[in-house]
C-alpha cells in the first residue's frame, strides 16, 4: 500500500460559498474529509453551523454573509487568506413565466447566482488571494443548457455562469489557476424543496433519469477532483453531473 494519492487536498485552503446546505454542503464536509482547510460561507447562522460541527479535522472557519448585501460581499472576501480552492455554489431558483417576472426578482436571482460570484472573484483577484495552481469552480446547472418553461431567469443566470467561467478560464490559465464549471441535473436539497416543485413531481422527474436520482455527494466528489492536482490540465471545463437526462 502506497501513501500516492492524486486526489488529496492536504494542506489546501478552500472557500465555499452557499455551504450552508444541500451541495454545498456536502463539498465542504468532503473537501475536509480529503484534508482541505475550510473556509464555509452562507447566510443562514444555524445551517451553516451545523455544517462546520461536521467538518473533518481542525482549523476550519466559518463566514456569514448574505450575497445580495453588497458590504456582505467585502465582509467575506477582506478576511479570506490565500487561497488554493474557491467553489462558488450560492444559489436560488424562481420559476415565473417570463411576462410574470418582477424587476427585483431579476436582480435578486442575477446577484445572488452570478454577480455575487463575479464580485467576489474580482476582489480576490485583486487582491492576490488566489494562490498559483488554484482551482476555481461554479456550480452551474443543466438548466444553462436544457429549457424548460418557467426558469427563464434562472437558466439566464446559469448559462452566464457558465460562459464567464470559459473567459476566466483563458484569463487565468498564465497563472496556473484552473476555472471549471459543474452543472448537475436534479439533486434534492432546499432548492428544489423550496416550493418550487413538490414532493411527488421529483420523484415522477426522476423516473425519466436513466442512472435514477443523483446525490449531493455525486457533485462533491467531482470538486474534489477538479480540487485536486489529479485535474491541474483540466480548464474551461463543464462537466455535466446529471444521471444521464441530458442524454434523451
Ligand atoms: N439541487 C439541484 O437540483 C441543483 C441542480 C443544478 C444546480 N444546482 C445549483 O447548486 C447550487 C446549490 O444549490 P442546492 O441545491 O444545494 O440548494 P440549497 O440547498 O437551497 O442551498 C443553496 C445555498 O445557497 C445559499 N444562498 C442562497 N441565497 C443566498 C444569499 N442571498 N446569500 C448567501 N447565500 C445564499 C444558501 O444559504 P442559506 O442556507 O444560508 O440561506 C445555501 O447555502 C446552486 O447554485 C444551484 O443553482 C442545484
Amino acid at each position: 500500500m502506497t501513501s500516492h494519492n492524486p486526489f488529496s487536498l492536504k494542506g489546501r485552503t478552500v472557500f465555499v460559498t452557499g455551504a450552508s446546505s444541500g451541495i454545498g454542503k456536502s463539498i465542504a464536509i468532503e473537501c475536509s474529509k480529503m484534508g482541505a482547510n475550510m473556509i464555509v460561507s452562507g447566510r443562514n447562522r444555524k445551517r451553516l453551523a451545523e455544517t462546520y460541527d461536521h467538518l473533518d479535522g481542525a482549523g476550519h472557519r466559518q463566514i456569514i454573509a448574505d450575497m445580495t448585501n453588497k458590504d456582505d460581499i467585502d465582509n467575506i472576501t477582506n478576511p479570506l487568506p490565500r487561497l488554493d480552492g474557491v467553489v462558488l455554489c450560492a444559489g436560488i431558483v424562481k420559476t415565473l413565466p417570463v411576462k410574470h417576472i418582477k424587476d427585483d426578482a431579476i436582480e435578486e436571482v442575477f446577484q445572488t447566482n452570478i454577480t455575487s460570484s463575479i464580485q467576489i472573484i474580482k476582489r480576490l483577484l485583486k487582491a492576490k488571494k488566489i494562490n498559483k495552481g488554484a482551482s476555481v469552480i461554479f456550480i452551474s446547472s443543466i438548466a444553462a443548457t436544457h429549457p424548460k418553461p418557467g426558469n427563464a431567469l434562472y437558466s439566464a443566470t446559469k448559462g452566464a455562469v457558465n460562459a464567464f467561467g470559459k473567459v476566466l478560464a483563458l484569463e487565468l490559465a498564465p497563472l496556473k489557476i484552473r476555472v471549471n464549471m459543474i452543472q448537475p441535473g436534479f439533486i434534492k436539497t432546499n432548492l428544489l424543496s423550496s416550493g418550487i416543485i413538490s414532493e411527488e413531481q421529483i420523484d415522477e422527474h426522476y423516473k425519466r433519469y436513466p442512472l435514477g436520482p443523483g446525490k449531493p455527494e455525486d457533485v462533491s466528489h467531482a470538486c474534489v477532483y477538479l480540487l485536486s492536482d489529479a485535474a491541474e490540465w483540466i480548464t474551461g471545463s463543464i462537466f455535466t453531473i446529471d444521471g444521464g437526462i441530458t442524454l434523451k
